[in-house]
């Protein structure tokens, strides 16, 4: 099993990464249980509060848990965005693939998205040997797509009628970057 470090404090230019405290947990909770902010493109299922705190608690020591591992908040003011993921999607292969959700609709089209899941690659590619990070994404969802593009992600294939969501079954692209290629590229975080 991959082993990942505890969460920290991750500083961009304009945010910040940091653990989920108690304090943000009722709001990213509104978040993550509203269909229409995390799953425009995706499966959704409805968690109570508890379940939600106690899947962020039990995370670390999980590396296949799909719980936020990090709030995304505004270095100004430090106030909480949306939140990031990442875990280890496959029994066999070694790799880890990151999520992300901008909750605060008015916080969309900053590039704090983008900032964001550039930290977390970041740093998971400096405490993991890793030489592979991936995403996978509903081919329709061109924001989270044009993101992932946007850091250097390649596009590696896509799983055709691999995820059932919003009464159809879709096609779910597979994205990767290679450690050397995510080293090779400039960006501000
Ligand atoms: C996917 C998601 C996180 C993308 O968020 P986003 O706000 O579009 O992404 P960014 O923060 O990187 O913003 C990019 C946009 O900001 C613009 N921008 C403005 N200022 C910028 C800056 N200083 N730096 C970078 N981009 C900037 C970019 O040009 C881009 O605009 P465009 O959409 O017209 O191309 C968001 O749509 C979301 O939360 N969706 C729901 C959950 C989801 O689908 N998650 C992904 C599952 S795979």
């Amino acid at each position: 099993m991959i082993a990942q470090e505890e969460p920290r404090v991750l500083e961009g230019p304009r945010i910040r990464l940091r653990p989920v405290t108690p304090d943000d947990a009722k709001r990213t909770f509104s978040w993550y249980n509203d269909p229409e902010i995390v799953a425009p493109f995706d499966r959704f299922s409805v968690d109570t509060f508890e379940e939600f705190e106690r899947s962020i608690r039990e995370a670390g020591g999980d590396p296949t848990s799909l719980a936020p591992r990090y709030v995304v908040a505004l270095r100004e003011g430090d106030t909480p965005v949306g939140f990031v993921g990442h875990y280890v999607p496959h029994p066999v292969l070694e790799t880890i693939d990151v999520w992300y959700v901008i909750g605060d609709r008015r916080a969309r089209r900053h590039g704090y998205a983008t900032e964001a899941v550039g930290l977390l690659v970041t740093h998971l590619f400096e405490t993991t040997p890793l030489p592979r990070m991936g995403a996978t994404v509903d081919v329709d969802n061109r924001p989270s797509i044009a993101l992932l593009e946007r850091l250097g992600f390649k596009r590696e294939g896509v799983l055709r009628s691999a995820l059932f969501h919003h009464a159809r079954w879709h096609d779910i692209a597979v994205y990767g970057v290679i450690r050397d290629e995510w080293a090779a590229k400039p960006r501000a975080a």
